[in-house]
């Protein structure tokens, strides 16, 4: 592990998951957004975005393994996973032990990458795996929206697959878990909507841009909500 820092209810481990996971005491629940492995279309060099010819390489990040799922210990996880590498995911949960899966579905208008001939698709499943008994709440299982991107969207800080944070606000909103682990935390979209709703929040990223990201994300939003109007400042928190 290279580091711990709490910001608030949250904590924030720059360390592999597969490390961290096992020495958490009680996990309620996991929202997580994982490498996909589906990667491998980063152009080597600039000006070839729009050539569906470009060499392409995989991203150093994107590794698919699902050897996480096993280490969750049974909690319920909701995980955003391609439709190309379902069965796989299918086949991990029922090893580690997951008796009922669902899906909900965030569909996008940009998909990316926008290269003809290039597998890329517009809606992007959430497996819901848990045991029976366990209930979402809320009632559509569709959300539509954008990605966030640098230029377009203010709540875009450069991470390459940053998801929305309403997204992930419909999400946790659909729980009622006090606590939420995200194992792939990226730049803390989870700990933000966390934050918002009232959740405690632990996040785990290896990457240490990724993980500068996070924190900073985290700190604003914690400072925010310590200012006199700071809870008029955070979009979508209801005040009783
Ligand atoms: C798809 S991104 C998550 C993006 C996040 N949902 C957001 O909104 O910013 C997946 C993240 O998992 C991190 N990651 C990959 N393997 C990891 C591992 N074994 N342990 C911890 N983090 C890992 C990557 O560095 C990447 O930032």
């Amino acid at each position: 592990m290279n580091g711990k820092v709490v910001i608030g209810d949250a904590v924030l481990y720059r360390a592999d998951c597969r490390e961290i996971l096992p020495r958490l005491e009680d996990i309620e629940l996991i929202v997580t957004d994982p490498p996909y492995g589906t990667g491998g279309w980063r152009r080597t060099a600039a000006g070839q975005g729009r050539d569906p010819s470009a060499a392409l390489v995989r991203e150093p990040w994107d590794d698919g393994a699902l050897d996480w799922l096993a280490l969750c210990r049974g909690a319920p996880v909701l995980t955003f996973w391609p439709p190309q590498q379902m069965a796989q995911l299918l086949a991990a949960a029922r090893a580690a032990g997951y008796a009922k899966t669902r899906f909900l579905y965030m569909r996008k208008r940009d998909p990316r990458p926008p290269v003809a001939g290039r597998t890329a698709w517009s809606v992007e499943p959430i497996a819901v795996l848990s045991q029976p008994g366990f209930q979402l709440y809320g009632g559509t299982d569709v959300i539509d929206t954008t990605t966030p991107r640098i230029g377009r969207d203010a709540e875009a800080v450069g991470h390459p697959y940053q998801k929305p944070l309403a997204v992930m606000l419909w999400l946790i909103a659909k729980t009622r878990c006090g606590s939420i682990v995200d194992p792939f935390m990226g730049s803390g979209t989870t700990g933000l909507a966390c934050k918002q709703l009232g959740r405690r929040f632990i996040g785990i990223e290896r990457d240490p841009d990724s993980f500068t990201l996070a924190s900073r994300r985290l700190t604003e939003a914690e400072r925010q909500a310590d200012l006199p109007w700071g809870r008029l400042a955070l979009p979508g928190l209801r005040h009783e």
